[in-house]
């Protein structure tokens, strides 16, 4: 990490960062209600911060486990005076695991580490049981996507929801989605673009 980065992290957590406890009362974390988006993994926070700046009457969580990109994002919501964006710098385990059952209207997990190789697959942050935590932390129609250029990924994810009476596929059974119209081209989907990877979009509307 770079010294601003560091100096980042240290003056602004306070401030800008939820935890453990401040996350059993959403509402007090916030100065405006509004419905709550949580961002997964949000890499160099490029699309957190201009989703919050873009719409000023949702809120957002964002959550990151890696110091520099956590860094970004405090010091981007410094920058753009955003109210509206509190960022959870641990594990999204201990996140949703904190969160009360309906406190979320979306959760978004554009390009999370895909873990290509078989011995490795239980790494990965979307499985079965994690999918079933978000179901509950969703709102009846709350909205989840998911974006990765692994294939094998994301078929496993579109099989795993669509046995699922929690979730539907809100491009029809087994289907793509498009693109996300609101996302900005983040860094690994730039890789992705440059490497000319085909890339698989899922969104799942919540049933329960
Ligand atoms: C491949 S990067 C994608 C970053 C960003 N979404 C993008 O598209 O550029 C995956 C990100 O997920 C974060 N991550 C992985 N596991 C996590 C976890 N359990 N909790 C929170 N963040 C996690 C990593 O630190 C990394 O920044």
């Amino acid at each position: 990490m770079t010294q601003a980065q560091k100096r980042g992290i240290v003056n602004l957590r306070s401030k800008y960062a939820c935890d453990l406890e401040t996350i059993k009362d959403i509402g007090s974390l916030f100065p405006t209600p509004g419905p709550l988006a949580l961002e997964i993994g949000f890499g160099n926070s490029d699309n957190l911060i201009s989703s919050a700046a873009a719409r000023p009457n949702t809120n957002y969580i964002g959550c990151e486990v890696h110091p520099p990109g956590v860094a970004q994002a405090l010091i981007a919501i410094e920058d753009c005076g955003l109210t509206n964006v509190k960022i959870f710098y641990r594990d999204v385990h201990d996140l949703v695991m904190g969160l009360g059952d309906l406190s979320l209207d979306s959760v978004d997990i554009f390009f999370p580490d895909p873990w290509p190789k078989k011995k490795h697959i239980k790494r990965r942050l979307v499985q079965s049981k994690f999918l079933e935590i978000l179901a509950l932390k969703l709102k009846r129609n709350g909205i989840f996507r998911f974006s990765t250029d692994n294939l094998a990924y994301a078929l496993d994810v579109l099989e795993l929801t669509r046995h699922n009476k929690c979730w539907r596929n809100l491009a029809g059974e087994r289907l793509w989605s498009p693109r996300p119209t609101q996302r900005v081209i983040t860094r690994f989907e730039e890789k992705a673009r440059k490497a000319q990877s085909e890339i698989f979009e899922i969104s799942m509307c919540c049933l329960i």
